[in-house]
Order: structure tokens, then C-alpha cells, then sequence
């Protein structure tokens, strides 16, 4: 799968392509996700995915060595549902659209693999995200309290979201 989005600041379209994550680009990976969250997955983490078979994919654009990270989503396949465990973009890629490019692949991925439902948890004060979803058509189905941690030894909700395939 390959797209094109217009960045909104008049420069060139940017090209890129959907590859699965592998070893050699968990550190760009860890790279991106610190500079995306207060919380971040550790590089362990993604690997831990990784090795367990989840579908962990990125979107890059260019080629080796010159390759750029975009972004990248990690889900787990579930009965009749997928769940979506971590989906990010860059910070100098945000709002460009690429956000919504990773979920129109994985509902692609999910349909193929016969699920009927897409899940996700998603942080009480994480709005943008919490938009994504809804334009996406996401809806709120329940809260989990006290699902992530937070600063000074503090937790906070999360709203679970779910979207019919
Ligand atoms: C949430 C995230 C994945 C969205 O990716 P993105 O590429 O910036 O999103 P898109 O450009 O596809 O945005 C699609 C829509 O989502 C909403 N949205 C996304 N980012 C937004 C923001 N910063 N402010 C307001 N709305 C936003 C808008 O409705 C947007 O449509 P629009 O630009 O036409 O108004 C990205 O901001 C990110 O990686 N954030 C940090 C990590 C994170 O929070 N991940 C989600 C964990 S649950």
C-alpha cells in the first residue's frame, strides 16, 4: 500500500508506503514515540510486539538510507475484533493526514482478517487522538479507570472506543 498527502505548507507531496516494523528501525521507532508522548512504549516494548506477531507496521517515505519514519501502528488480532495498541505520527508529520491514512490501513487489515470490530483505549485529556477517532467514526463504549499512568505516581481513565467494520 503506498500514499500521497499535500503537506499543508506548499511543499511537495510527500510519497509513502506502508512496510512492516523490523528490528533494524525499533530505535528510529523509539526515537519517535519518545518525542510523541510523556509515556512512551520502550524500544523492548515494540519488540516484544514484534516477536508476538502483531501487526506492526510504519509508514516511511524515501528509501535506505535515507528513509524517514512517518509514523506507525501496532495492533493485536482478537474473536471478531482487533485492537488497536499504539498508532502515532511523527510530530512534523502530524495533522498532514497520515493519521487517518494508518487507519484506513488497518481497517483494511482488520476486514481481511474477518474481524467485525476495531478497539482502542485512548487517554481522558488526549483530545486530538480522541477527535481522529470520532471524525473517523469511532464511537465511545466504556471507560477503564485509571488504565495509564501518569505524572508524579498519578493514573488517569481511559475511554474506550469501537468501531464497526
Ligand atoms: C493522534 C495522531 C495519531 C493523529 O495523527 P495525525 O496524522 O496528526 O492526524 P490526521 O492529520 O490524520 O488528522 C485527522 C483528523 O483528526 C483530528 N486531529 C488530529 N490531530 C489534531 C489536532 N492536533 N488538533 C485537532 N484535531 C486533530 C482532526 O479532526 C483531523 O482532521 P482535519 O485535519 O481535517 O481537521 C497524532 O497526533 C499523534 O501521533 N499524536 C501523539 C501520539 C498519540 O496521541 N497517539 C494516539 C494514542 S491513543
Amino acid at each position: 500500500m503506498s500514499a500521497v498527502l499535500k503537506p499543508p505548507n506548499a511543499q511537495p507531496p510527500l510519497e509513502a508506503q506502508l512496510e512492516a516494523m523490523t528490528g533494524e528501525w525499533l530505535e528510529a521507532v523509539a526515537h519517535v514515540e519518545q518525542s510523541a508522548y510523556d509515556h512512551p512504549w520502550s524500544a523492548g516494548n515494540f519488540n516484544d510486539s514484534v516477536k508476538a506477531g502483531y501487526h506492526a507496521q510504519m509508514l516511511t517515505a524515501g528509501v535506505a538510507p535515507a528513509a524517514q519514519l512517518i509514523g506507525y501502528f501496532v495492533a493485536m488480532r482478537g474473536v471478531d475484533e482487533v485492537h488497536l495498541l499504539n498508532i502515532t505520527v511523527a510530530p512534523a508529520y502530524q495533522r498532514q493526514g497520515w493519521g487517518h491514512v494508518m487507519l484506513d490501513a488497518l481497517t483494511l487489515w482488520a476486514r481481511g482478517q474477518g474481524a467485525q470490530w476495531l478497539w482502542l483505549e485512548v487517554r481522558l485529556s488526549n483530545v486530538h487522538a480522541k477527535t481522529l477517532y470520532e471524525r473517523y467514526g469511532f464511537r465511545e463504549v466504556g471507560l477503564r479507570r485509571n488504565y495509564y499512568p501518569a505524572f508524579a505516581g498519578q493514573r488517569e481513565d481511559a475511554i474506550v472506543m469501537s468501531f464497526a467494520l
